[in-house]
């Protein structure tokens, strides 16, 4: 028998990325790679980088500084650099990384196996075009490899909209939508294999758009016809962008059972003059308009939100007007960052808010965010909500499933109910978790 290859990679960033690395695992697995979880001993190492903001590639440049010592050990080990890092820093990598082997961008991934192969002639190669054939035709899927009842699925990639501040419309390109009828036959495929719950992703998920046997398709559709496979019993979808919020999709959360009162919605800000630097395209009424019809439709949902702090030219007027906002909407979840600069992008010339302004408003604004998640996880304590057991907890005897919200639930019970949706009552609630019996 032929000895398997130890490939070791490693994710940063967001859930996309996740998905990327779960199929490059499994085209790699074609190719005689089996997925370890150290480093030590692997054949091949994989970062596959997040760029979204400074610290996430600094992040990389340390993590490959610690890798020298492995390829002493190890002359045939090969060191690669995918994802975001990697299309927007290509080449300067290469420079200034003389470990790394090769670099390949998030659009590129299916020829990852002919690029390993290029290195392990010594040939050192990058590849970051946007091909125009899709890359998930050449990433073959195995069939919920991980025999997890939860799935991601990659419905839509890139983006349009240009925010001053970020680099996805760079590193991700422009939006694509798949197609339907193959999103579909995988959802089936996945649901035959034992995933009872699909998480649709894109950059701008609900910008999903496809001519396909002479109809458009949206994100409402589709969720309506994944819908209808049995035994697929719950849907998500993130991230959404608000001008993209149509008043189908809106409605869907009230008519569709199957589609999770959970809507991942940035705004950035609540200042409507900051919204206009940031080339937002709306305002902060029309988002504050989206969740209260979301709302009338869908009392109990979720609100998760993304906010940054010291965009460039934010004064402490703007900054309470996003303290209002989150007073007004009162998330149950939301991820605040710091303004960081990122190169290329419009906002990257403008003058920068201070580190010691931006600390101080970060804190104060998660400290406000984390109010509302506690107060919203403390209404659910007594209450009993149907919980979808998604694996083993660290402890003996535990489970972890997820609430319909999104908030992992711990409870003691059996391993084999899991990808079984059992009612729970939860007993008390952490920041970001809850506790609870089976009912
Ligand atoms: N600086 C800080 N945060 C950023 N984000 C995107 N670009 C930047 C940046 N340059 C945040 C936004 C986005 C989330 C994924 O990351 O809030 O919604
Ligand atoms: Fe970045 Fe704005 Fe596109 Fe979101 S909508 S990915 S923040 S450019």
């Amino acid at each position: 028998m032929l000895l398997k290859k130890k490939l070791f990679i490693k994710s940063y960033g967001c859930q996309m990325n996740v998905y990327d690395s779960l199929r490059m695992t499994e085209s790699l697995n074609n190719h005689g790679y089996e997925v370890t979880d150290t480093p030590d001993h692997a054949d091949l190492i994989l970062l596959n980088t997040c760029h979204i903001r400074e610290k996430a590639a600094e992040k990389v440049y340390s993590e490959l500084g610690r890798y020298k010592y492995l390829k002493a050990l190890n002359p045939n080990l090969k060191i690669g650099v995918a994802g975001c890092v990697a299309q927007a820093e290509g080449e300067e990598i290469i420079k200034r990384q003389p470990l790394v082997d090769l670099v390949v961008g998030p659009q590129a991934y299916h020829r990852l196996p002919s690029m390993l192969e290029k290195t392990r002639q010594g040939v050192r190669s990058i590849d970051t075009e946007f091909p125009i054939e899709d890359k998930f035709e050449y990433l073959p899927r195995s069939p919920n490899p991980r025999k997890s009842p939860v799935a991601f699925l990659t419905a839509q990639e890139g983006c349009d909209k240009f925010c001053a501040f970020c680099v996805v419309p760079y590193t991700r390109g422009s939006e694509v939508s798949r197609s339907p009828k193959k999103l579909i036959e995988e959802a089936e495929s996945l649901v035959s294999n034992g995933v009872v719950e699909i998480t649709l992703l894109g950059q701008n998920v609900n910008a999903f758009k496809y001519m396909e046997s002479g109809r458009t398709w949206s994100l409402f559709r589709l969720i309506k016809s994944l819908a209808r496979i049995d035994g697929l019993k719950r849907i998500r979808f993130t991230t959404s962008h608000p001008n993209d919020m149509t008043e189908d999709l809106i409605k869907l959360f009230g008519d569709e059972e199957k589609l999770m009162p959970y809507l991942h919605l940035p705004i950035q800000s609540g200042s409507n003059s900051i919204l206009r630097a940031m080339n937002r395209k709306h305002d902060t009424n029309k988002y504050l308009d989206i969740i209260e019809r979301v709302r009338m439709v869908r009392s109990d949902i979720a609100i998760s939100g993304d906010f940054i702090v010291g965009f460039p030219g934010e004064k402490e007027s703007d900054f309470e007007a996003t303290l209002d906002l989150c007073k007004k909407i009162n998330y149950a979840q939301a991820y605040s960052f710091k303004y960081s600069a990122r190169p290329g992008t419009p906002a990257y010339q403008m003058a920068d808010v201070s580190e010691e302004v931006k600390s101080r408003r970060l804190y104060q604004l998660q400290d406000l965010l984390v109010k509302q998640q506690k107060a919203f996880q403390k209404k659910m304590v007594g209450r009993v909500y149907p919980i979808l057991i998604e694996k083993k907890g660290k402890e003996p005897g535990q489970v972890v499933g997820r609430s319909p919200y999104l908030q992992p639930v711990f409870l003691n019970a059996p391993s084999e109910i899991i990808g079984e949706i059992i009612n729970v009552k939860i007993k008390s609630c952490r920041t970001n978790s809850l506790e609870g019996v089976k009912n």
